[in-house]
């Protein structure tokens, strides 16, 4: 029996920028023949294919974007949706949650790039990449190069979104060529030789001191100890970085302590809490505000989801959609209103091995009935993935997302008009940073204790 981890790690905070782009960036399709071992085609009805079709407006697309890599990013934020909502559950309203959905999608898809049979065809679906059209889904991972592209290789770098792709294998054991190739090309995923077979321990070691030493020492120990054993084939990293100035910087001045409601706890805390006035894209109904903050650039924002008095988090967090939250940002207009947002800093880390399962990707886990052939020479039929890893870490300052920012507390007269828009955010929220004009979902997460002990 052989064993096989995917590792998937997100990080916000300070980068190094180290990002390669390769030639994927401009090739087409047919420049770079990126055939996996197996392809998943679903069963169409051809019946309810027309009439579902038909019934729905034609929907519109982003300047500048390849309809193929804007059908990708709609499944990419699916998932983000529903795994989301499964996370959520798991854990307790007074509990932060932050992760990378992308980061998840994208590690799995290296995956997905050796798996056949039923287990391919699960993480097809639970991806929800059998919902984009045939041609999309049999070049998903060019696809997904393609998106990478346009998230990754920004002019302004004022605002930075890095990704880091690698593969570490057994040294003892020949990968399949095709395989290799493919995740260089596409992910940028060099495949790195260990000795998992006599020296696990050190080689996690080695594993998390590259993610450290790629983190600027931000994220360590990302693989649990005994995660690793004599039996581990491969392990897969995907990291996310991202460092953004706000468009609008918050004031040091004008931050001081308010109180926070954190669930369950009758006292409220106080917590440093950040102030401007300014014009932003802000939305309101009856269960939420929602306000966006541009980072510099504009073009990754930070969403934030405020439930109203009536409505508690949980309900947001069981009615939320990809439908719902494109209502929301499509909606949004421009307003002149107050903003009072915590300081904060939240980290969180999980095996989504048990989520994704909830999900429906479970023969991937399994180790009788895992297929992935396409990953080791000779089509090994005995991998499976043992387990996946996610860390991820946002901090926001009145900089933006930054890992610095003194600590003044200093109180400033406010101008008091009672009219004025108020977003308050002294109660649990949602957190979304997005690629604006695609909508790609790179992180999100719910802010239910930004510091209260
Ligand atoms: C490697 O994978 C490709 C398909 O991706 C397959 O055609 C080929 O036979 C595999 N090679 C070996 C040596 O298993
Ligand atoms: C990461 O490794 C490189 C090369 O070994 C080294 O130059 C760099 O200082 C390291 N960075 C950190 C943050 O440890
Ligand atoms: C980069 O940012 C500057 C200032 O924020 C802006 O004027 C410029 O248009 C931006 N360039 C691109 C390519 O987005």
């Amino acid at each position: 029996m052989a064993l096989c981890c995917i590792i998937l790690l997100s990080l916000l905070g300070l980068v190094s920028s180290q990002a390669q782009y390769p030639d994927i960036c401009l090739a087409k399709p047919k420049d770079i023949p990126l055939n996996p071992m197996c392809v998943y085609r679903k069963e169409v009805v051809e019946d309810e294919e027309q009439e579902t079709k038909e019934a729905s407006p034609p929907e519109k697309i982003p300047e500048n974007t390849n309809p193929r890599v804007w059908e990708l990013s709609k499944a990419n934020s699916r998932f983000a949706m529903d795994f989301f909502k499964i996370v959520a559950d798991s854990k307790t309203e007074s509990e932060n949650l932050f992760m990378s959905p992308l980061s998840i999608s994208q590690a799995f898809t290296m995956a997905k790039l050796g798996a056949c049979e039923n287990t391919l065809k699960q993480l097809m679906e639970v991806f929800h990449f059998d919902e984009v059209s045939e041609k999309v889904s049999d070049q998903i991972h060019f696809f997904f190069a393609k998106l990478n592209c346009r998230l990754y290789r920004k002019a302004n770098k004022s605002s930075e979104l890095v990704s880091t792709n690698r593969l570490f294998g057994e040294k003892s054991l020949t990968f399949n060529q095709t395989y290799q190739d493919i995740s260089e090309a596409v992910y940028g995923a060099k495949l790195w030789p260990l000795n998992f077979k006599e020296k696990a321990e050190e080689s996690r070691k080695i594993i998390n001191t590259w993610v450290a030493n790629k983190t600027e020492n931000k994220i360590t120990d990302v693989i649990p100890e005994d995660a690793i054993t004599a039996d581990t084939i491969m392990v897969l990293v995907n990291v996310i970085y991202f460092k953004g100035l706000w468009d609008s910087k918050f004031d040091a001045m004008n931050t001081q302590n308010a109180a926070f409601h954190v669930p369950g706890k009758v006292e409220h805390c106080e917590v440093p809490t950040m102030y401007q006035e300014g014009k932003f894209h802000y939305y309101r109904d009856d269960a939420v505000q929602v306000l966006e903050l541009p980072y510099k650039g504009n073009d990754i924002s930070m969403v934030l989801v405020l439930p109203s008095d009536s409505t508690s988090l949980a309900t947001v967090e069981k009615t939320l959609s990809l439908e719902r939250f494109l209502e929301w940002t499509n909606n949004a207009e421009e307003v002149q209103l107050s903003v009072h947002l915590p300081r904060f800093r939240i980290d969180d880390s999980f095996s989504v091995k048990e989520k994704l399962g909830k999900m429906g990707l479970v023969d991937l886990f399994d180790p009788y009935n895992a297929r992935l052939p396409g990953i080791v020479s000779g089509g090994r039929s005995d991998l499976y993935v043992s387990d996946a890893f996610h860390k991820a870490f946002l901090e926001v300052n009145e900089e933006g997302s930054e890992a610095s920012a003194a600590s003044t507390v200093l109180v400033t007269g406010r101008s008091f008009n009672p009219r004025r828009i108020i977003f308050r955010a002294n109660k649990p929220f949602m957190v979304f940073i997005r690629e604006v004009a695609l909508n790609a979902i790179i992180f999100m997460g719910r802010v239910s204790n930004p510091g209260c002990n």
